[in-house]
């Protein structure tokens, strides 16, 4: 049986590209910075990063699958400190592992629209550790998703916090006009997609991860608000007033909700890019199949760190 190693599979994707992997025959081994402290309600064999161990962690691995990333730098209170330039120095040392240990294929998840000119930390990392990927000479895939959903509204966070907003607030915003695009993907269709990759023998390949459907995020919130029966106005607003008012919602709700640096790549039409899609489960259905429960319950991206 070939061994799958896997980081986040206590997280969002990672665990999707686990049970997918498990299904499809392969030992899987979670590799993990919260063992004890998450629920491991799947049992996998869990191992530290390889940041935080001595012994090459990946060592009899055929495969690596990774989905470790933070998805902004905080340094306030209530939790220890996180930043993008530490995850792209770890993501370089998980790299090296897999290199050392000589395992045959990486499948990294990136994001659209990653560039090494840009000023937004986010895009301008995974553009480094695309290259870094590269520059192991390991057989690899690069999956660049724009934003995940499914399956349940509680993991959708960004999904599910629009639909929060719209539920307790009495407009919603765009900034500027919101004519960018977004092209979401289902979790499931990325775990498979990512289990195609992890089973390929193209040396190097690069997907965008993006769903059958494109919206513009003006279309996206009215595509939710259609699909929750709900009527709001859509509210144009510069950037600097959208994440003033994220700011003090994220303090309401105890979280970071939304940063100025996502309003940017979002608003930069980094969330879709032109050319094939991958994926056949829509976000207009599952909207329809989830309108009940969206938005019901703020998901907090703070509290999943605690
Ligand atoms: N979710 C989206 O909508 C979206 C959109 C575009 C691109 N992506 C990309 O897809 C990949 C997976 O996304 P995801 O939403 O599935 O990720 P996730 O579950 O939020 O995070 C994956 C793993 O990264 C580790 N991690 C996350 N935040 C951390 C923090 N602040 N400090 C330390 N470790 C942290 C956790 O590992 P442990 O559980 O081991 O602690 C977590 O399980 C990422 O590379 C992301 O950039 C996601």
């Amino acid at each position: 049986m070939k061994t799958i190693a896997i980081t986040g599979v206590l997280g969002y994707s990672g665990r999707y590209v686990a049970e997918e992997a498990a299904r499809r025959g392969w030992h899987v081994v979670g590799l993990t910075n919260s063992a004890g402290r998450l629920a491991n309600p799947a049992g996998h064999e869990l191992r530290p990063m390889p940041w935080s161990s001595r012994e090459n962690v990946l060592e009899g691995v055929d495969v690596l699958v990774n989905t470790y990333w933070v998805r902004f730098s905080y340094a306030g209170a209530g939790h220890s400190a996180f930043s993008h330039a530490e995850a792209v120095e770890n993501t370089k040392l998980l790299f090296e592992s897999a290199r050392r240990a000589g395992v045959g294929r990486v499948v990294h998840t990136s994001i659209t629209c990653p560039d090494a000119a840009s000023p937004l930390p986010y895009f301008r990392g995974k553009a480094e550790l695309e290259r870094a990927l590269a520059a192991t000479g390991l057989p690899h895939s690069i999956l660049r998703p724009a934003i995940l959903f499914g399956e349940t509204a509680a993991e959708s966070i960004l999904i599910n916090n629009m639909a929060w907003t719209l539920r307790h607030l009495p407009a919603v915003a765009t900034f500027g006009w919101g004519r960018y695009g977004v092209q979401p993907i289902h979790v499931q269709d990325f775990a498979e997609l990512a289990m195609n990759e992890a089973e390929s023998i193209i040396p190097a390949h690069i997907v965008n991860a993006v769903g059958p459907e494109t919206y513009s995020f003006r279309e996206l919130w009215r595509e939710l608000a259609r699909s929750m029966g709900i009527c709001r106005p859509i509210v144009p607003v510069p950037a600097w007033l959208g994440a003033m008012a994220a700011g003090v919602l994220g303090r309401v709700v105890g979280d970071v909700m939304l940063t100025r640096d996502e309003i940017d790549g979002l608003s930069q039409g980094r969330l879709a890019v032109p050319g094939p899609t991958v994926g056949t489960r829509c976000l207009s259905h599952w909207l329809r199949e989830n309108a009940s429960t969206l938005g019901r319950e703020y998901a907090s991206e703070l509290a999943r760190r605690k």
